[in-house]
């Protein structure tokens, strides 16, 4: 049974005390979750530990990084490793956001490191993936996308993939207010599920969650996650409000797979 999820990236926003009214009240709407549901928060590092103190009563509701270094420990001023997230609990961690491809430049080998360093201490990747508006100008978004998994996931055993969250983000949809239409979001993620499958087979596939990133909001979420490949959201603007962010995770709820 693949996870059914909506992620929060908070990205690089909200002072420490907002972020704590932020999830505050949206634990008190207290949804519950279904079995294979999930509500992750993706906070600034600083955030963390306090992140996962207030979800950690809550069923299925879990705290995530949203990025680490691809060493392993060392004179690497600034950053933070695998190991350092693990040690304080965190189990997610988002590799590759497309903000990190263009500012940062990590490059799909250097997502492929993070993504084994991640695997090795019990931290699952949200693994982004996406193209540029000039890509999909062109057509060329399904190679480009097949590129970028090859490239940074299929050096993992069929047991590993199983594991990984991909979250497909149009870098076009990204904080533009822009979505990819229900019929585009669907085919690329039946185009993502169906590469997985050529490489590792179908009962895999099957498995691997999928979610659909790029101006997520409350009055497309429902449309968007009722997709049969779309297994979530990965929601930037829209999870920094607590009433859209609910009900965010109200479109999740109804939209229960089963
Ligand atoms: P957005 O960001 O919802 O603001 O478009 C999504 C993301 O970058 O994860």
């Amino acid at each position: 049974m693949r996870k059914q999820i909506a992620a929060a990236n908070w990205k690089m926003n909200l002072g420490y005390q907002q972020g704590e009214k932020l999830l505050d009240e949206i634990l008190a709407a207290d949804i519950h979750l279904g079995l294979s549901q999930y509500v992750i928060f993706a906070v600034p590092f600083p955030y963390l530990i306090m992140t996962r103190s207030e979800v950690e009563e809550e069923k299925n509701y879990e705290v995530a990084a949203q990025n680490c270094y691809d060493q392993r420990s060392g004179a690497f001023t600034g950053e933070v490793s695998c190991e350092m997230l693990h040690s304080i609990g965190v189990n997610y961690c988002i590799v590759g956001h497309s903000e990190r491809r263009q500012y940062f430049n990590e490059s799909n080998k250097q997502l492929a490191d993070k993504v084994g360093l991640c695997l090795e201490y019990f931290i699952t990747p949200i693994f982004c993936c996406g193209e540029a508006l000039s890509v999909r100008e062109s057509g060329g978004q399904n190679d480009f996308v097949a590129t970028q998994l090859k490239e940074s996931l299929f050096h993992l055993s069929p047991e590993k993939i199983k594991d990984i969250i991909i979250a497909y983000e149009p870098v076009w949809a990204i904080g533009t207010g822009k979505t990819a239409s229900t019929a585009q979001a669907q085919e690329m993620h039946a185009h993502i599920r169906s590469i997985i499958k050529g490489h590792y087979g179908q009962a895999i596939a099957e498995e691997v969650s999928i979610l659909y990133g790029g101006s997520v909001k409350a009055s497309n979420a429902k449309e968007l996650f009722h997709c049969p490949d779309v297994d979530g959201g990965l929601v930037g603007g829209a999870s920094l409000m607590s009433a859209e962010f609910i009900e965010i995770i109200r479109a999740l709820k109804r939209n229960a797979k089963l």
